[in-house]
């Protein structure tokens, strides 16, 4: 399994996965091809892909790119990969790139309810700084907000 940068080949198999996982951040396919696009915001895309078959992908995680800040915008790992530190590994790699370009910290946004987002987080060291309240919809649900000072990595 190799963790690379994202390539605009891997676009459809990066929506495939997001639109099969419920609990994933769900975007337009005009919002992913932006992700390669020098007028769009700046932003880190990572994949899990198999060293020799570009056609498998078994996991992605993107963040916006601010200055000081980054902010993870979605993770997902295929379902059959699921609990064998894919998800860790990913996020794991994108705060190694954002402590090399000098980031102070990264934060997200994730619903209550999702107990296996929340664990990876926490696993990781990030720690509850607020909620929004109502923040979701279908079903509506509070958003926790998680950070990470990257001087405690
Ligand atoms: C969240 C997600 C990315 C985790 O990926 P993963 O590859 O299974 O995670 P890992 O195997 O690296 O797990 C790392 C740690 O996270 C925690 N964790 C992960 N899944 C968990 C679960 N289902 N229940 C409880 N803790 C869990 C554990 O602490 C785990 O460490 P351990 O296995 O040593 O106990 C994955 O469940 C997923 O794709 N979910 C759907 C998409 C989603 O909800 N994304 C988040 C949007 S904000």
């Amino acid at each position: 399994m190799l963790i690379r940068n994202a390539i605009p080949d891997d676009v459809p198999l990066i929506r495939a996965l997001e639109q099969q996982t419920e609990t994933a951040a769900h975007w337009s396919a005009r919002e992913y091809d932006a992700l390669f696009s020098p007028e769009a915001p700046a932003r880190v895309a990572l994949t899990a892909a198999d060293e020799d078959d570009n056609s498998q992908l078994h996991g992605f995680i993107i963040a916006r790119c601010g200055i000081d800040e980054w902010e993870i915008e979605n993770v997902v790992v295929a379902e059959h990969q699921r609990r064998h530190g894919l998800g860790a590994a990913l996020a794991g790699k994108l705060l190694e790139q954002a402590r090399a370009g000098g980031v102070t910290s990264v934060l997200l946004e994730v619903r209550e309810s999702n107990l296996a987002a929340r664990r990876l987080y926490e696993k990781l060291g990030f720690s509850e700084i607020g909620r929004r309240r109502d923040y979701y919809r279908e079903p509506p649900e509070d958003a926790l907000i998680l950070k990470i000072s990257i001087s405690v990595l």
